[in-house]
């Protein structure tokens, strides 16, 4: 039996759900926006697509041309599929509008078109975050309310991820598969159905640079991870990358509050509905856990469209140890 396509094992899975058909065209859709940008991180240098643009985007940081690259695909592809009714991206400020094409849709996709941008020019592990929810009923379409629907809503969430090889990882609440894009054949094949995260790991993943600005509890955390007999850190700087090696290693990833300024304001960093809430949903479908220090992710409704939010995310038991822990 050959290795099923993402299509085969979609319609194997759902067809059986006739509420779920949608999401078997919106995945099918996704993919064709994971391979171009998979196409046009591999070849950026060549296509003359890496480097900054000269601008700031709603989130302080410099534009990258491969960002705008890709925000410009995901929000006209996605709008043309008719599948949504509105979208958020993490590129722009405000709630995007799908016209007609999104009249009837059921849905809503906010998505974080290049995460890591940092590293984009680098050549280092980037990745597409998106996360799908009901459309509200009854409100407008570029109302903010669609978005701030608590993690636990969503339909579907995932990520891509170019690496050395481009693979796409999602739940729709059963489980979480991943599947590895055959460039040869232009498709994505099921690589690994069902995926657990281990239960405990050694590998702490965290930027180190910021301890000084933690709350004193997490500086002595870190401190405890670094000291547990085979402890290993390991940090790119892109969550996608990061979330996926502990996916699949396990152990933690930490990007606690931070207060740089030295005001007495701590701060979280990720955005809780482009980069957490999806990563949030995937952890606790693997049988990881993720929490903001205080509460399950997956039970935050966020309170505005951007809104940043401390994370911890990863093994069940070290998340767990990270909970009770009394520095
Ligand atoms: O939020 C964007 C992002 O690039 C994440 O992908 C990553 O986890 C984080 O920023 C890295 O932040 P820092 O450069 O402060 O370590």
């Amino acid at each position: 039996m050959l290795t099923p396509t993402l299509t085969q094992y979609l319609v194997r899975e759902l067809s059986a759900h006739p509420d779920m058909s949608d999401i078997i065209q919106i995945m099918s859709d996704l993919s064709v926006i994971g391979k171009h940008i998979s196409r046009d991180v591999h070849h950026a240098s060549l296509l003359g697509i890496r480097g900054a643009v000269g601008a700031v985007n709603v989130q302080g940081e410099d534009v990258q041309k491969l960002d705008v690259v890709a925000n410009e695909l995901c929000k006209t592809y996605l709008t043309e599929t008719g599948h949504f009714a509105a979208m958020a991206s993490e590129e722009e400020e405000h709630v995007i509008d799908t016209g007609s094409m999104g009249e009837k849709a059921r849905y809503v996709i906010a998505f974080d078109p290049l995460d890591g941008s940092s590293n984009i020019d680098v050549n280092i592990t980037i990745g597409t975050i998106f996360s799908i929810l009901r459309r509200i009923k009854d409100i407008e379409r570029t109302d903010e309310r669609h978005f701030l629907q608590k993690g636990s809503q969503q339909v579907c969430a995932g990520y891509f991820l170019y690496g050395a090889g481009t693979v796409l990882v999602f739940s729709f609440g059963n489980g979480v598969v991943e599947f590895t894009l055959d460039q040869t054949l232009g498709e994505f094949l099921l690589t690994h159905e069902r995926m657990m995260m281990p239960e405990d790991g050694m590998i702490y993943s965290v930027n180190e640079s910021n301890t000084k600005f933690f709350l004193e509890k997490d500086r002595k955390f870190v401190e405890y991870l670094k000291n547990r007999a085979g402890a290993q850190a390991r940090y790119v700087g892109s969550l996608v990358a990061d979330f996926h090696r502990t996916l699949k290693k396990g152990g933690i990833f930490l990007y606690p509050a931070t207060d740089k300024k030295g005001t007495g304001d701590y701060c979280g960093r990720e955005r809780l509905n482009y980069e957490v809430k999806p990563m949030a949903f995937l952890a606790q479908q693997a049988g990881g856990l993720a929490t903001d220090g205080n509460f399950p992710i997956s039970e935050i409704a966020p309170e505005s469209l951007h809104q940043r939010i401390p994370v911890v995310l990863g093994s069940k038991k070290i998340v767990e140890e990270y909970l009770a822990f009394k520095p």
